[in-house]
């Protein structure tokens, strides 16, 4: 007989095709216990997405949601999944994520779809923490599971996740002024509102971009960073000492293979090369409290990633997220030739729950720093929530503080942080 009861074997899988926080569609998957324990969970979705992500299937029939449902992953669930899967103990993740891997067979995930493999993968995860009687947190992070995140707090949106003039697709405010995750949100919420006001004041936009941040008309990213610099000190807080400055640049989103250049396409119109950039980088560094920089340069440029965390990489965070795309081939690659010191971590791009948590693993034991990710689309799942504690992360990037979809996931850490009543901590990553 295995270790747990027959109580923690799967009786039953049911997907269904639900909303996104952008509107269209995504996975829903609920997995059934034996013993009547049932986990769920929503798949969210990206809109600057990684060339070298997992395959994300998507129905392609004009006639619904233009193309996008996902009637077919949900039917590869009900299908093929739950059948193949039926009396696996939801206890047992690993052996579980091998046979969704195994069952659809290819380097990418794209015959039943990451959407699909990951639905089950993690309503698996909150079975067997229901089964447990335990917080998803400290069922996969275990009794030492008490370090909550600092949040990157999205207030201003561009790129890919707003019409606006930006190029820049998210900056982002740090709040770590405070050993609590209670007092550092509040400090994300007071700058967030002064920011608005000085928008107001400017005569600029207040309308809300993918991700809860602002999206203004703004002539260039300094001029953003110069923005969020007053609005931090306007709430009272010291810039740099309480609040720092992040930025994602989702570079790939703008770099033009042809000329090799990085084209500010929706602002100027200037060209910079990878030197050029890594230079503008080095610059801010003086004038900014600025502690890390996601996708700074092209998923692909793997010489300019190399030369920017040389120059700055001892300085400055480097996030790869296009770069890395939670996979761990990537991220080996990347650390044999030392591109980037950080990884984000995105479930939906590798597809099953155990390659990411190896992939976060590979990051920690090579001195890499995680910050566990939402999507730009994305649902009231908390799961990334549960899992920055879990891995003691110490970082997580999920929007703004406003929107429900962003909300949930900085409300479930408020419950966290409550249910661990004073055993919690919060450190400063940047020190
Ligand atoms: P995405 O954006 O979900 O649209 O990819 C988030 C990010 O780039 O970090
Ligand atoms: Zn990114």
């Amino acid at each position: 007989m295995s270790m747990s009861s027959k109580q923690s074997h799967i009786s039953k899988i049911q997907a269904f095709e639900c909303l996104d926080s952008r509107g269209y569609p995504t996975v829903a998957a609920t997995v059934e216990l034996v013993g009547g324990a049932i986990g769920t969970a929503m798949v969210p979705s990206g809109a600057s997405t990684g060339e070298y992500e997992a395959h994300e299937l998507r129905d392609g029939d004009p006639q619904r949601y233009f193309g996008k449902g996902v009637l077919k992953a949900v039917d590869n669930i009900n299908s093929k999944l739950a059948t193949a899967l039926a009396g696996y103990d939801a206890l047992d993740q690993g052996t579980l994520d091998r046979k969704l891997i195994e069952l659809d067979g290819s380097q990418t995930k794209s015959n039943l779809g990451a959407n699909a493999l990951l639905g089950v993968s993690l309503a698996t995860a909150h079975a067997a923490a229901a089964y447990r009687k335990m917080p998803l947190f400290q069922y996969l992070g275990g009794i030492n599971a008490h370090k909550l995140p600092v949040p990157l707090v999205n207030v201003i949106n561009g790129g890919a996740h707003a019409a606006n003039s930006l190029d820049f697709q998210e900056f982002m405010i740090v709040p770590h002024t405070s050993s609590t995750f209670f007092e550092n949100i509040r400090a994300a919420s007071e700058v967030f509102h002064c920011l608005k006001k000085i928008l107001l004041k400017k005569g600029l936009a207040v309308g809300l971009g993918d991700e809860g941040g602002f999206a203004p008309d703004l002539k260039n990213p300094g001029e953003a960073l110069d923005l969020l610099v007053t609005a931090i000190s306007d709430a009272g807080y010291d810039p740099g000492e309480d609040i720092s400055i992040a930025l994602d640049v989702a570079a790939s989103e703008f770099y033009d293979e042809k000329s090799g250049k990085y084209v500010f396409k929706k602002s100027s119109k200037e060209a910079f090369s990878s030197a050029e950039m890594v230079s503008l980088y080095q610059s801010w560094l003086q004038k900014y409290p600025l502690v890390s920089i996601e996708d700074g340069l092209d998923e692909n440029d793997w010489d300019g990633w190399k030369l920017l965390t040389e120059k700055i990489g001892s300085e400055v965070q480097l996030v790869g997220d296009d770069l890395f795309v939670t996979n761990r081939t990537r991220l080996a690659q990347g650390i044999e030739a030392g591109a980037a010191n950080a990884i984000l971590v995105k479930l939906n791009q590798i597809g099953t729950l155990s390659e990411t948590l190896e992939t976060v693993n590979l990051a920690h034991s090579n001195y890499y720093r995680s910050i566990i990710s939402h999507r730009s689309g994305e649902t009231e799942d908390t799961t990334i929530a549960d899992l920055a504690v879990a891995l003691g992360s110490g970082q997580i990037k999920t929007g703004s503080v406003c929107r429900g979809e962003r909300t949930a996931k900085y409300n479930r850490l408020l419950w966290i942080e409550t249910y661990l009543a004073g055993a919690s901590i919060v450190e400063n990553p940047f020190i």
